[in-house]
């Protein structure tokens, strides 16, 4: 490269542009990605993502590279970043995200977060030379509906409170929550009674597919693999996705004891954007 073009905010151009671009900049990706202005306009909204503060840079005149900056202060999160793959392996990879990084700063963030495929090699090497570190290993999972329910009580009602039984990433946390509320098929918040032990849970979805957005209370593993399972039956759901939980922790266990399958995995990774 001779020199680095100078990042375009995203907001200069339209959704169907980035969608494109978004599509041609996953190419290769180790998982097929599925994206067109419809799913761009859904993650911009539901994950706050802010188009005047992501970035797109152009060669010749062309979209070559994009990174998207979701902003819930003082948090930020990358929702997406990737290299036309003619361009790649010149340097582009490393200016897009630089950018971002110093939009992210002139915004006040403290930290910006970010998961990359366990697999994503060349993206994790990128990330760790730009400071990010890993946090933490995380999941994607798919659990399995029960054949039989047995006495599992089911109360739908309000949001639930009380400690989280992890940490949440990004795309199921309070903020993306509110958001998927407004949208349909909306969420369900769910009070889980069995064995004498009581669970709340919040999904999200319709017909046979659910994603499980929070989780609260309840038993170990093996109750919430019964809890889940079972919950699935009652709402004549066949699938549980359990998106980016912790490697290790009780729903990934859950998931695995119900018989579910791991899709893939993940690491959480967090760039410290403050000095002091
Ligand atoms: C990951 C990606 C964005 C890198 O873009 P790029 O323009 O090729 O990256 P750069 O040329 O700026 O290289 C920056 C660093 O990335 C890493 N890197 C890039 N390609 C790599 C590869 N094939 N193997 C290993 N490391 C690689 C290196 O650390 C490199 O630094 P170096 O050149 O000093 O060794 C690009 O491969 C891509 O778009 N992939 C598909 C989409 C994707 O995976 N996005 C990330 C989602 S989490």
């Amino acid at each position: 490269m001779t020199s680095p073009p100078v990042p375009r905010p995203a907001s200069a151009f339209d959704l169907a542009t980035l969608a494109a671009l978004f599509a041609s900049a996953y190419e290769g990706y180790p998982l097929p990605v599925h994206m067109d202005e419809a799913i761009l306009g859904m993650m911009v909204e539901c994950y706050d993502e802010s188009l005047a503060d992501s970035v797109v840079l152009e060669v010749d005149g062309l979209p070559a590279a994009l990174a998207l900056l979701a902003v819930r202060p003082p948090h930020g999160w990358v929702g997406g970043m990737g290299v036309v793959a003619a361009h790649r392996r010149r340097g582009l990879g490393r200016v897009v995200m630089q950018a971002l990084i110093e939009r992210a700063r002139a915004r006040g963030l403290s930290e910006l977060w970010l998961e990359v495929l366990e697999m994503n090699e060349a993206a994790h090497a990128l990330y760790r030379s730009l400071g990010f570190r890993d946090v933490r290993a995380v999941d994607v999972w798919s659990l399995p509906a029960a054949e039989v329910a047995t006495g599992l009580t089911l109360e739908a009602g309000a949001e639930p409170g009380g400690p989280l039984l992890e940490p949440e990433p990004w795309q199921r946390s309070a903020g993306t929550r509110a958001r998927f509320a407004q949208r349909p098929p909306g969420v369900e918040h769910l009070r889980l009674s069995l064995e004498g032990l009581e669970g709340a849970i919040t999904w999200r979805g319709a017909g046979e597919a659910r994603a499980l957005l929070d989780a609260r209370g309840g038993g170990d593993a093996a109750w919430w693999a019964r809890a889940l399972a079972q919950a699935l039956l009652v709402h004549e759901a066949r699938t549980l996705r359990l998106l980016n939980v912790a490697s290790g922790g009780v729903l990934a266990e859950a998931a695995r004891l119900a018989g579910g399958t791991r899709d893939t995995g993940q690491f959480e990774m967090c760039l410290t954007l403050t000095t002091d």
